[in-house]
């Protein structure tokens, strides 16, 4: 195998190989990176994956297939980390190059028509670069040997080798999920120490209207102010996890992607849309005219 490994990497000119190198090591490292994200798999939270799809459908050419991957967003999660660790796998070991290849494209593509495809100019999202980059080492690939070679499933390396790089991609998810609890209990203990802070002063809200804030995941929340008070709600719309907007004309919540709305002054109850439940209440306490998490 490690023979395999050598002879894949000989058949590049340098440039090639760096980056083929660059590729593999970036796929697999954004892999890792939502495997040991706290919150990629966690619904209500910002950094979910079902948030980033719902706000990236706002403005994609591609928003009727991201609407349909919202509704899944926790199989399309697990099935993104497991296709970057594949692909970066792959391209670092020479196993089905092309398939590699073909897929980070296929992947940057999807990125770039929705999560940059609002990045203007364009050269600020890194997406185009990598369509271009795969591309390229696509292009190499095939100028070597000229035809795409399908899996032969009868021949034992090529099913090892299959194997061995699903394997590896499983492995990465389940050790990044390892890590990913001490992530979340530095995510606690940063909680426990933002609590000790003021996050607003009372005197700064005018009755009537929010400020926004971050919850103590970080995560985006307001603070309302009425004649009774002041309460935090999270901003994460409980229809499909979309951020909901304040609205300081009739000082409601609005949820930009399917039209919900919530009543602040009144425990953000739903007033209108498909959202099945008021925002998520958080706990503040106030001293004097500072307000802070509780
Ligand atoms: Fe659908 Fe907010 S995500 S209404």
């Amino acid at each position: 195998m490690l023979k395999r490994i050598k002879t894949s990497w000989g058949t590049h000119t340098f440039t090639i190989s760096l980056l083929r190198l660059w590729l593999g090591i970036t796929w697999v490292y954004a892999g890792w990176y939502k495997a040991t994200d706290p919150q990629f798999l966690t619904p209500n939270t910002s950094g979910y994956i079902g948030t980033q799809l719902a706000n990236y459908q706002l403005n994609s050419p591609i928003s009727f297939l991201l609407r349909h991957m919202v509704e899944h967003a926790g199989i399309v999660g697990l099935f993104v980390m497991l296709s970057e660790f594949a692909i970066g796998f792959a391209t670092l070991t020479g196993f089905m190059l092309v398939y590699a290849a073909l897929g980070g494209l296929f992947m940057s593509a999807t990125l770039w028509l929705s999560a940059s495809w609002s990045v203007k100019p364009y050269f600020l999202g890194s997406d185009t670069a990598y369509i271009v980059m795969w591309a390229v080492l696509l292009g190499s690939i095939f100028k070597s040997s000229r035809k795409l070679k399908l899996p032969n499933f009868t021949d034992r390396r090529e099913v090892i080798s299959l194997a061995s790089i699903a394997g590896l991609s499983i492995l990465g998810v389940v050790v990044g999920k390892v890590f990913t609890r001490k992530a979340q209990s530095n995510l606690q203990s940063q909680a426990s120490s933002n609590s000790s802070k003021a996050i607003a002063k009372v005197s700064d809200i005018p009755v009537g209207k929010a400020i926004q804030i971050q919850d103590a995941q970080g995560a985006p929340a307001y603070i309302f102010r009425t004649k009774a008070g002041v309460f935090a709600y999270s901003a994460i719309c409980t229809h499909q996890g979309c951020t909901v907007n304040f609205n300081s004309g009739n000082s409601h919540f609005q949820c930009p992607c399917h039209g919900a709305e919530f009543d602040p002054s009144n425990g953000a109850k739903v007033l209108a849309g498909p959202a099945p439940s008021p925002l998520a209440k958080i706990k503040i306490s106030v001293q004097g005219n500072n307000i802070f998490l509780a």
